[in-house]
């Protein structure tokens, strides 16, 4: 028999699984005897709702940028690819990347901490009235999806932002909080960790570790509050800059022998090509990832300078915790040997 016909919706039920039936009748003609076959139909068909929902503000991208991080670094500290990261800066991918990001940029989910993440969100679920179906609904995914959510966070992190938007959670994730010292830590940044200042001690320590090799003409290119500069040995000409006292090091253009300092992270490239124009010897304060990526490494070779040593520092109490390992990098002209890894000495630090 051949058979032409037109498929006709004729109903449609909505069930609670988030799943509709629809009846569809389709009428067939065939042949000279116009025979007439009425064809029911019965789809299941998962329906999802066409709300358009505002998603959760997700700062990932501004936070990494405000940190003076690239994509490579953050990428590589989380042990995921680079398109993985792009992918959740743009609000997509597994929920289990991003977890492993997000303490690398002080980062954590804005409704709730650790195991409970999860149960926390079935929490939230049920203070807005709503049941595991009826939320997948409105999310337009299944009731086993909401379930794995809530259970461990396991899914995709699109989904998350839409359960996010409908229960009415305006961030994913917030900065997180911790004592703050004033003095050390300024309550507000931009970029944040720019005003970060050094413990005394810690700079001290810092010094001492360099002392025997520290000669000639000493500059602080961004002395803040004073921990380097004010503990730089005193028999040693001395000079200082600071933005915010209208010396700023950038316009700098007087030699000198070494330059040590905590400067902005942000800037730390801006700082490094200029530092390498007027001094032999550096000694950076900053995350180690900040001094290693390709580019920076590719600064310095084309400036004739090296990784002569790298301090490993353990991060100040006081400090935003990151999980980026804090060094003092001793940059130095001329020097294309191996990168020396010392610690300082932990007591030192205290
Ligand atoms: C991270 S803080 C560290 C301050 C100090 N070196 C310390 O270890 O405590 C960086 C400092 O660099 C200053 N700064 C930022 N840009 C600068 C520039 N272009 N020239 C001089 N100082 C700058 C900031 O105002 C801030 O005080």
């Amino acid at each position: 028999m051949t058979a032409k016909g037109r498929e006709q919706p004729r109903a449609a039920v909505l069930l609670t699984n988030g799943y509709r039936i629809r009846l569809v009748t389709n009428v067939l003609r065939s042949g000279e005897r116009q025979s007439i076959h009425v064809k029911l139909s019965f789809y299941f068909q998962r329906h999802f709702q066409k709300h358009s929902l505002t998603l959760p503000a997700l700062p990932l991208r501004a936070r990494r940028r405000a940190l003076g991080l690239t994509q490579a670094a953050v990428a590589s500290s989380a042990g995921i690819s680079i398109p993985a990261l792009r992918n959740l800066e743009a609000g997509r991918g597994a929920i289990g990347s991003l977890a492993r990001v997000l303490p690398g940029l002080d980062l954590h989910w804005s409704w709730g901490t650790g195991a409970a993440v999860g149960p926390a969100l079935a929490e939230r679920r049920r203070a807005a009235g709503l049941s595991q179906s009826a939320l997948a609904i409105r999310v337009g995914c299944s009731r086993p999806t909401i379930h794995a959510l809530e259970r461990d966070l396991t899914g995709r992190f699109e989904t998350l932002l839409r359960v996010l938007a409908v229960l009415g959670v305006r961030t994913a994730v917030r900065e997180l909080p911790r004592a703050r010292k004033p003095g050390l830590v300024p309550m507000r940044n931009a970029p944040e960790r720019d005003r970060v200042m050094t413990p005394p001690a810690l700079a001290a320590a810092i010094i001492a570790h360099f002392a025997d090799r520290i000669s000639g003409q000493m500059l602080d290119p961004a002395r803040g509050a004073g921990a380097f500069y004010d503990q730089l040995p005193e028999h040693l000409d001395r000079s200082w800059c600071e933005l915010e006292d209208g010396r700023d090091f950038l316009d700098w253009e007087t030699a000198v022998d070494w330059i040590i300092t905590n400067p902005p992270w942000s800037k730390i490239r801006a700082f490094t090509q200029h530092a390498m124009t007027l001094a032999d010897h550096i000694v950076w304060l900053v995350p180690i990832v900040n001094i290693t990526t390709k580019a920076r490494l590719r600064d310095l070779r084309d400036h004739g300078f090296g990784i002569a040593e790298l301090v490993l520092i353990d991060t100040p109490r006081d400090w935003p915790q990151s999980g980026f390992q804090l060094v003092a990098a001793y940059l130095k002209r001329g020097h294309a040997g191996d990168w020396r890894i010392s610690r300082l000495d932990a007591l030192a630090q205290d």
